[in-house]
């Protein structure tokens, strides 16, 4: 690991299985870059369960800032970065951010990404949730959910960094409040959140199937796979836990790789959408 004269010593530590994130990440990055800073950016897309679960903590060691980015998957951030967060070992007085990308609502996601930060002893320093495009809607041609982020969201991500820094750097440090990141939304959008976070909501999602018959075996699927847990013996199966996030489905050339339920989430999607009133906006919360 570089050491550097710079403070804060920065880790940037992403899970992006579409790349909306990893793209917030690199836009963040450039608000560092401008205050003299150069983060480590940790990729954890692309590593298996058992990486994850490995992750070599002491490496964080030499860093004060963690920046934590995760998509928001059913309302919370995504399963490997929380497996990632619960496993963090604890600490005194080290400095943490959270950010997300979402869709449409971004739930309790930041406020659970947070809160599993400071049961582990860090400050959060600030939160940033950043509209992308849905990477569960096929069908929606509405620009809302194909050309995000945006430039102006991209900019907002670079301010986060640079603020960071700022903050960091001065004395009086203001932390950001659980109270601020708590989503203040409806009685009924509290409860669709919290029934999606279980594992009856999860099991709501689409399964991905695939079809022996149209499969020509180029391995695109498994290389897609943000877990690794699909293998090609000679036809893909999976061998692990899928976290649903279809690039498998987006990627494969025949239609060979499959959610054959997804109707179903457009639909609910769509009605979703013009029930919940509110456009869904990047923030900084500070
Ligand atoms: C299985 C699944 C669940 C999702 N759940 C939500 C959600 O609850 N709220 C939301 O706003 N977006 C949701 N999204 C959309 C993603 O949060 C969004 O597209 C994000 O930018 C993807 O990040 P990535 O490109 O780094 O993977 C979901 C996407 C998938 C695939």
């Amino acid at each position: 690991m570089r050491r550097q004269n710079g403070f804060p010593r920065t880790a940037i530590i992403v899970f992006s299985p579409h790349g909306n994130t990893l793209k917030v990440a690199g836009a963040m990055k450039e608000g560092f870059h401008s205050q003299g800073i150069e983060p480590t950016l940790i990729d954890l897309t692309g590593a298996p369960w058992h990486e994850i679960r490995g992750f070599a903590y002491s490496t964080l060691n030499d860093y004060d800032l963690l920046v934590l980015g995760s998509p928001v998957y059913a309302g919370r951030v995504i399963e490997p970065i929380e497996i990632f967060l619960s496993g963090l070992p604890s600490t005194e007085a080290k400095l943490a951010a959270v950010f997300v990308t979402y869709g449409l609502i971004s739930g309790n996601a930041l406020f659970h990404a947070a809160k599993l930060l400071s049961k582990k002893g860090y400050e959060i320093l600030g939160a940033a949730k950043i509209v992308a495009s849905h990477s569960m809607v096929f069908e929606d041609e509405r620009d809302q959910f194909i050309l995000r982020p945006s430039q102006e969201d991209l900019e907002l991500a670079t301010t986060f960094g640079r603020v960071l820094v700022d903050k960091t750097n001065h004395s009086g440090l203001k932390r950001v409040s659980m109270d601020m990141l708590k989503p203040k939304k409806s009685l009924a959008v509290r409860i669709f959140n919290k029934f999606m976070a279980t594992r009856f909501g999860m099991a709501l999602l689409p399964h991905v199937r695939f079809t022996k018959e149209t499969c020509i075996q180029c391995g695109r699927c498994a290389e897609s796979c943000p877990v690794k847990i699909l293998t090609l013996d000679p036809y893909p199966r999976q061998v692990g836990d899928c976290i649903r996030c279809y690039n498998c489905v987006r990627i494969c050339p025949t239609g060979a790789c499959m959610t054959p339920r997804m109707w179903v989430f457009d639909m609910s999607h769509k009605i979703i959408s013009r029930i919940y009133k509110e456009d869904p906006l990047s923030a900084l919360l500070f």
